[in-house]
């Protein structure tokens, strides 16, 4: 018998194991056990969540978690309404809730993206999307970025079953202006244009304005990294009834129960800590901006970031050197060993006093 089956990797496997399903999952950022580290590798805050979250936690009734969770999440989608401009009549009907956005978006490429075209995404971008394409056995066609990293929206006006885009894009920290996004859409009435606005908070405007316009549009948001909550995992997505309850019969073919009682309070409580957020993205921001500077001075070239990340390259170090050699400091940025991003690193935007450290190593580093 010919093909995979008669591989020898096959014929080592233990023969109960022959029938699993082979698949090449996303590979996560390190997570070191270790303490006292800098870790710069996930695009976490380094802020810790809203007071109003432990107010909320030490609140919390534990006889409840006898009970299945509301899978309605009334207070929660309020809550996030609130913070939306009115001008938008975004309604509870208009929010997908999942167990963070990563959750949300796997769940879109089951629901929203079953066409017979491919869909398309860039080149460059958050290389969980490739890995859900080939997961679900969604085809699919990766548009290239220009030299410049920036996306190219005329190439975007080709036949597809969806487009997915990042903005501001990772690992690049890139953003497209609303104008792009708005050509994206318009020359695409029949496909979803899902907007992944994980770090749109630093800095970018929202697509969410053009929500009302636009009833193929789905932004999706987080948690995890302006609201400081990537261990509570919240994500979720607005777009148009009747996209949201396709994905709400869908989750439901798998699990109803996706967001946790605890999830919910702590989701609901921190939506409602405005002022926190501001502060805290504000601080990142000009943290960023620092940080930005310091490493030019070092001979760093970073590219224009919106995100609570840099991607930079240095003008004669390597990046997998310079990255080997922060990790032997405890340090740890996110380097990918892939064509055109090979000599760059990721950096998220820690504490001041962390991008002191994480200055001075890289002085040490580019200098020895
Ligand atoms: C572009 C982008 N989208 C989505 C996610 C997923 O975030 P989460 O599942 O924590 O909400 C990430 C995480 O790093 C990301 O970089």
């Amino acid at each position: 018998m010919k093909g995979p089956y008669s591989s020898p990797k096959y014929k080592q496997m233990k023969p109960y194991t022959q029938n699993f399903r082979k698949v090449s999952p996303y590979t996560p950022g390190e997570q070191p056990g270790k303490k006292n580290i800098i870790k710069l590798n996930t695009n976490e805050n380094p802020y810790p969540p809203s007071p109003m979250v432990k107010e909320a936690l030490s609140g919390f009734n534990i006889e409840n978690l006898r009970l299945y969770p509301s899978f309605v999440c009334s207070p929660l989608k309020k809550a996030l309404i609130s913070n939306f401009d009115e001008s938008l009549s975004v309604k509870e009907e208009n929010i997908f809730l999942g167990n963070g956005s990563d959750e949300v978006i796997a769940l879109i490429f089951q629901s929203l993206f079953c066409g017979e075209k491919e869909i398309l995404f860039p080149d460059i971008t958050y290389s969980f999307y490739e890995v859900w394409a080939k997961f679900y056995n969604v085809k699919y066609k990766t548009i290239p970025l220009k030299k410049d990293f920036t996306i190219d929206p005329e190439a975007y006006r080709v036949e597809n079953s969806g487009i997915i885009l990042a903005n501001p894009n990772a690992p690049t920290g890139i953003y497209a202006p609303l104008s792009q996004i708005e050509d994206i859409l318009k020359a695409n009435p029949s496909s979803v244009v899902v907007v992944d606005e994980a770090y749109i908070d630093f800095g970018g405007e929202s697509a969410l304005k053009l929500l009302p316009k636009y009833e193929n549009l789905v932004v999706v948001r987080t948690y995890s990294k302006s609201m400081q909550l990537a261990g509570i995992r919240v994500g979720y997505a607005i777009a148009s009834k009747e996209t949201v309850a396709t994905l709400e019969a869908v989750k439901n073919c798998f699990n109803s129960y996706t967001l946790s009682s605890l999830s919910q309070v702590v989701g609901e409580a921190a939506a409602k800590d405005k002022e926190y957020f501001r502060k805290t993205t504000e601080k990142i921001i000009k943290t960023r901006e620092y940080t930005v500077k310091k490493l030019s001075e070092l001979g760093f070239k970073s590219l224009e970031s919106k995100a609570n990340f840099i991607f930079t390259t240095h003008e004669s170090k390597k990046a997998s050197f310079i990255f080997e050699e922060l990790k032997k400091k405890d340090i740890y940025v996110r380097y990918f060993n892939k064509p055109l991003i090979y000599n760059y690193l990721r950096i998220t935007i820690g504490t001041d006093e962390e991008m002191e450290k994480l200055i001075q190593a890289l002085d040490s580093i580019v200098k020895s």
